[in-house]
């Protein structure tokens, strides 16, 4: 809008915080479910009840994040009101089925308390109650006839959504499966359970403080223990140690994935710290983050930290679930490109607002927008039969190559 030179206005508020939930839970929050749904029974080695709590709990989302939008963005409409009150109780109730399935593999499971395990369980606490605390933010913006959700109790679904839910299971994956794939020493285990434990006393106090309206010092206290929580788990998880050991592997997937999830965890690390800082300002410590900064900190962590770790963790797992292959790997590389320009243009002018910035942040939004679609063609055709063809193809020429070395070699004799 300010690109088109379109005066920033009630408009954009609605809009902007609509995109938000839509981002949310739609694009960070679907991604999540689809393979929490996949992964979870195999981590805790039980089975899944399949496909109607999936189908469900997919068509929910989609349609209370429709509703959502429309109720919030055409707030004029007599009907807004009863709108954002159905989307509220659907995503409810899209929250619910996915929690109470993987309930259903978690309670009779032998493990609960791995490493991974820990942030599994945490996450489906968190999904269910994020679609909580959507709902009441729906009842009560439905009641005053308000088209804005109240800035406290939004900012606390943000967060509790972002870190509860979306990174729990994040965590939770990065623990097993990209620890696996990208060869990382053993986990610290004590840190890990440290920071899992800061990050829910944070969360909680995040949630106290900005309900209750308590003033100036548990949310941002709750701010500060969840993001050192956060910060410490990339610490435990040694990611940035050098790998244990080298094993040979039938290449599959996008094989330079490991970029996107070392530079989403370290743009993870960086909003930490200016979560911390803007805490820090609104206790009265400092004085040191300018207000804009609060807007950009939300995209180092949303486009930064969780959608940097959805391009690596799909490009990765999803070539693998399909068994197929990836026709176009470079659009991953320009992807990798384009996101890393938009987030940092973004955090470069987001902390003053001027003509120049303005502009810059509508280039920030076209390069990262230009990343995703050149994911989603790059998923797409994964999905595809020609793909799921092309690595059969491929595998079977390896066996063959294999097969014929061995009838080659010379017999050993004992
Ligand atoms: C190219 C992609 C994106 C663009 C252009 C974009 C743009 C925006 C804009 C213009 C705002 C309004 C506030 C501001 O000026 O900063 C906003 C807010 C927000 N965005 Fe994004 N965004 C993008 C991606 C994402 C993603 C991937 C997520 C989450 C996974 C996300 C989550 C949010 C949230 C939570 C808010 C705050 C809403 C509120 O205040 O209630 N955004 N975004």
């Amino acid at each position: 809008m300010p690109l088109l030179g379109i005066e920033r206005s009630l408009t954009w508020l609605t809009h902007s915080q609509s995109h938000g939930i839509i981002q949310i839970f739609g694009w960070a929050g679907l991604f999540v479910m689809g393979l929490a749904y996949h992964v979870v029974p195999r981590i805790f080695n039980r089975p899944i009840q399949y496909p109607v709590p999936q189908q469900l709990s997919m068509w929910l989302v989609i349609l209370g994040l429709l509703l959502r939008f429309t109720g919030q963005s055409l707030y004029t409409l007599p009907i807004a009101g009863l709108f954002l009150i159905v989307a509220g109780i659907l995503l409810f109730i899209a929250m619910f089925v996915f929690t109470w399935t993987l309930y259903g593999v978690i309670r009779y499971s032998a493990s609960k308390s791995g490493p991974a395990e820990i942030w599994l369980v945490t996450g489906v606490i968190w999904s269910v109650l994020s679609g909580a605390i959507h709902l009441v933010i729906m009842f009560r913006m439905a009641m005053h006839g308000e088209p804005i959700a109240h800035p406290p109790w939004n900012e606390a679904l943000i967060h509790v959504a972002i870190f509860g839910f979306i990174t729990s299971f994040i965590f939770g994956l990065s623990v097993k499966a990209i620890r696996g794939f990208l060869l990382l020493k053993p986990p610290h285990e004590r840190m890990n359970r440290l920071s899992l434990v800061l990050l829910q006393i944070g969360l909680v106090m995040v949630v106290v403080g900005r309900f209750g309206e308590l003033g100036q010092v548990v949310a941002p206290v709750g701010l500060i223990l969840s993001s050192v929580g956060a910060g410490m788990f990339v610490v435990a998880l040694r990611l940035f140690e050098p790998a244990s050991k080298s094993v040979h592997r039938i290449p599959i997937g996008y094989l330079r994935y490991h970029w996107y999830v070392r530079l989403g965890f370290s743009w993870l690390l960086l909003g930490c710290v200016m979560l911390i800082l803007i805490a820090l300002d609104e206790i009265g410590l400092t004085n040191m983050v300018a207000v804009q900064v609060s807007l950009p900190v939300i995209h180092v962590l949303t486009l930064g930290f969780v959608t940097n770790l959805i391009f690596g963790a799909a490009s990765r797992f999803i070539p693998i679930f399909e068994g197929a292959d990836i026709r176009y790997p470079h659009l991953m590389n320009v992807a990798f490109v384009l996101l890393t320009i938009s987030i940092v243009i973004r955090l470069a002018f987001g902390f003053s607002i001027s003509e120049i910035g303005e502009r810059a942040l509508g280039i920030s939004g076209a390069s990262g927008f230009i990343g995703i679609i050149l994911f989603s063609i790059m998923i797409f055709q994964v999905m595809t039969q020609s793909a799921r063809d092309a690595y059969s193809k491929r595998v079977a020429a390896i066996g063959r190559v294999k097969l014929e070395m061995n009838r080659d070699a010379p017999l050993v004799k004992f």
